[in-house]
C-alpha cells in the first residue's frame, strides 16, 4: 500500500514547496522546522490507521467517552537527516519509544558507495506498530538496510515507512525487496530522476547538511 500526500491538496504541499526552496533553505532552523512539521503531518496521517480504544475520562463536569491509542507505535530514523522529521512525528506519538540507526554512505574510488551501518539503539519492537522515518528515499538501498537490521531485534506487527520526497525507483527497491503486506509506504511527493551520484531530482539537494552544515 502506497499513499501519496501530495496527491491531494493540503498544507504538506506548502511545507514540501519550502524545503525544496533554494532561498528559503538558506534559513536552516526554518528547514529544520518544515521537515518536523511534515513529520507532524506524517504522524496524523498514519495514527487514522492504527488501533483505537475506548476511555472513560472524567472532565471537570462530569465523564466523556473518548478515543485514545490503544498502544503507542516505536519509531525510528537514520542518522543525521531523519533527526527533525523524527521529532516532528515524536511530536504527536509523544510516549512512543524511539530506534535510532546509523547508516552512511561509504564512496568507492570507482563512483560507487555501499550503505554502511554502524549503530542501531533499538527498544523492543515485537509486535509493536514501527513507523520508520527517513526524509529522502533515493535508490532505498538504506532504507532496506535500516529495516533489516530493526528486524534482526524483533518482528513488528506492522511497519510504516516515511518519506518526504521519493525516487521511482527507491520505491521499485523498496517494494520488490521487503516483503509485501508487512509494510505502508508513506511518501509527500514523488521525483523521476536519480543523479550518478543517487540524489533525487529536482529533489532538495542534500537534507542532513540542509538541516545540519556539511561534514567532511
Ligand atoms: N539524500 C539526500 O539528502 N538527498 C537526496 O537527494 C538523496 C539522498
Amino acid at each position: 500500500m502506497i499513499h501519496i500526500l501530495e496527491n491531494q491538496e493540503s498544507l504538506l504541499s506548502q511545507y514540501i514547496a519550502e524545503v525544496r526552496d533554494v532561498e528559503i533553505q538558506k534559513d536552516s532552523m526554518r528547514f529544520r522546522r518544515n521537515m518536523e512539521r511534515l513529520g507532524e503531518i506524517f504522524a496524523y496521517e498514519i495514527s487514522k490507521k492504527l488501533s483505537w480504544k475506548e476511555k472513560e475520562v472524567i472532565t471537570p463536569l462530569g465523564e466523556a467517552q473518548c478515543k485514545v491509542l490503544t498502544d503507542q507505535p516505536v519509531i525510528a530514523t537514520i542518522l543525521r537527516a531523519g533527526l527533525p522529521m523524527h521529532q516532528g512525528i515524536l511530536n504527536y506519538f509523544d510516549r512512543a519509544e524511539n530506534a535510532f540507526i546509523s547508516a552512511y554512505r561509504k564512496h568507492h574510488k570507482n563512483g560507487s558507495f555501499t550503505i554502511q551501518i554502524e549503530y542501531a539503539s533499538c527498544p523492543p519492537i515485537d509486535e509493536k506498530v514501527l513507523i520508520l522515518s527517513d526524509p529522502m528515499l533515493a535508490t532505498g538501498a538504506s532504507m532496506v538496510l535500516t529495516y533489516k537490521e530493526l528486524l534482526s531485534k524483533g518482528k513488528p506487527l506492522h511497519t510504516h515507512i516515511v518519506s518526504i520526497l521519493a525516487s521511482a525507483q527507491g520505491i521499485d527497491y523498496v517494494k520488490k525487496h521487503l516483503p509485501s503486506g508487512s509494510f505502508t509506504l508513506w511518501l509527500g511527493a514523488v521525483d523521476d530522476e536519480l543523479t550518478a551520484r543517487a540524489y533525487i531530482v529536482p529533489g532538495l539537494g542534500d537534507a542532513g547538511d540542509l538541516a545540519y552544515g556539511s561534514k567532511l
